[in-house]
């Protein structure tokens, strides 16, 4: 369990050593969510125990999905209910995770049954809207009954849904997800178009479990046949390149800095922080690559002198949108300017995180400039430590906890237990690479 305060200084002597980070958020709540509806029993190996993916694991046995425990609590038996799901007796916790309250009601919506799923209060001042609009194109039933307009409780009538075709008006892989597992439970072809490429783990997982599942060449137009019968099938969850990127980050402005970072996911639709921090000069490598549905290898870094700010291009925007905290630390620690715009997106996530990451690295003396769909840095300037809050977002919390392993003093992060939702173990693991 991560503490609610977390203080950090300088690693004086880098970082080093060789850690395997937990497994990767939103392809366990896919597998969750998955293999509960299926026929049979599979072995789930290395599935993140944070809060986040617990509570959606926790939803999907309130569903009549059965979990025996393996040898360690990441790994275990799931056995699904044979797509003859059982209505929850309680409302359902999603706890800090958007991922898990829209996936699930793309799910519930196309149930025989009624269904009510709530939040912490991060998560009940997130739009819901995004996903209430295509699936009640459906003929979903669902009401936002939230303080704040469009946003959870959701309320959910399950009914018989209509395939739609479906574009979506932002990048988003939680709203196309939702979707497609609403029209996998659907009569017909369900389609959806997005406007850029976002995070495909629906799409292969439909693959592993054999779900008929079409995507055109350029990757932005996906369709599913339903209704679907999933077979139950072992899988491994790769670990998390979103909770590697804070190693990655603070490895290549620590200097001094030597780690490996073990059984990393590398999903081309993901690998995007690789690519920008590699452009900034970073000395990353990888090596071992296996492929198991997902891409995964272990990823080594170093402390590189010479970082330098680049500019994040557009398409890499949705491809790394959960790095941008922890990226635009390593922009303050890079000569020139990085410049990250069209990532409206952030404002809507566990925080603002265009308004929280510049509060942050001006409250640590960085130079930013805030834009309504981004930031700007002008790195290169000294940083000192400071005491921040996290503001609900564990992202938040990681990304200026690596930021103080480089400033002047110490560094305080409060309200930061929300690393749990994500990152069980991060303190062990910062502890390990520091000393
Ligand atoms: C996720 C999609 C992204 C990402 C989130 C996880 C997913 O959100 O930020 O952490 O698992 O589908 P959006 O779909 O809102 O962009």
């Amino acid at each position: 369990m991560s503490s609610d305060t977390i203080t950090v200084s300088r690693a004086a002597q880098g970082l080093h050593g060789t850690i395997t980070v937990p497994g990767d958020k939103s392809i366990s709540h896919r597998v969750a969510i998955l293999g509960a509806l299926s026929r049979g029993s599979m072995k789930v190996r290395n599935y993140l125990c944070s809060e986040d993916c617990i509570n959606t694991l926790r939803a999907m046995q309130q569903l009549g999905a059965q979990v025996e425990a393996g040898d360690c609590p990441q790994n275990f038996t799931l056995t699904g209910t044979a797509m003859q799901p059982q209505a929850p007796a309680h409302d359902i916790d999603c706890g800090n995770s958007g991922t898990g309250m829209r996936l699930m009601a793309g799910v519930m919506a196309a149930l025989p049954f009624s269904s009510r799923m709530y939040g912490d209060p991060s998560l009940s001042s997130r739009p819901m809207g995004r996903i209430i609009t295509p699936l009640s194109q459906m003929g979903a039933r669902i009401t936002a009954c939230g303080e704040k307009p469009g946003c959870a409780p959701l309320q959910i009538e399950g009914t018989t849904l209509q395939p739609i075709d479906y574009e979506l008006p932002m990048a988003s892989a939680q709203v196309k997800s939702a979707v497609l597992l609403a029209g996998m439970l659907t009569k017909g072809r369900t389609s959806v178009q997005q406007p850029a490429i976002t995070r495909d783990h629906t799409e292969r997982l439909f693959e592993h479990f054999g779900i008929p599942c079409t995507v055109s060449k350029d990757g932005l137009n996906i369709s599913v046949e339903g209704p679907v019968d999933i077979t139950a099938k072992d899988i491994t969850v790769p670990g998390d390149i979103s909770s590697a990127a804070f190693w990655l980050v603070a490895a290549s402005i620590t200097p001094g800095s030597d780690i490996t970072l073990r059984h990393v996911g590398l999903n081309p639709t993901r690998d995007a922080i690789i690519t920008v921090l590699r452009r900034m000069g970073a000395n990353i490598s990888i090596a071992n690559v296996s492929n198991e549905g997902e891409p995964y290898g272990d990823i080594t870094v170093k402390y590189t002198a010479a970082l330098k700010g680049t500019v994040v291009l557009k398409h890499e925007i949705p491809n790394l949108i959960d790095e941008i905290p922890v990226l635009a630390v390593a922009a303050a620690f890079a000569q020139g300017t990085t410049s990250i715009r069209n990532a409206g997106e952030l404002r809507v996530k566990e925080s603002d995180r265009i308004a929280t990451t510049v509060h942050n690295l001006r409250a640590m003396g960085a130079s930013v400039e805030e834009f309504s769909d981004g930031l700007s840095i002008n790195g290169g300037a000294p940083l000192h430590g400071a005491v921040m809050d996290s503001y609900h977002d564990h992202r938040i919390a990681m990304s200026f906890l690596m930021a103080g392993l480089n400033a002047d003093g110490e560094t305080t992060l409060l309200n930061c237990a929300n690393i749990n939702t994500s990152y069980p173990g991060f303190e062990e693991h910062l502890h390990a690479l520091t000393h």
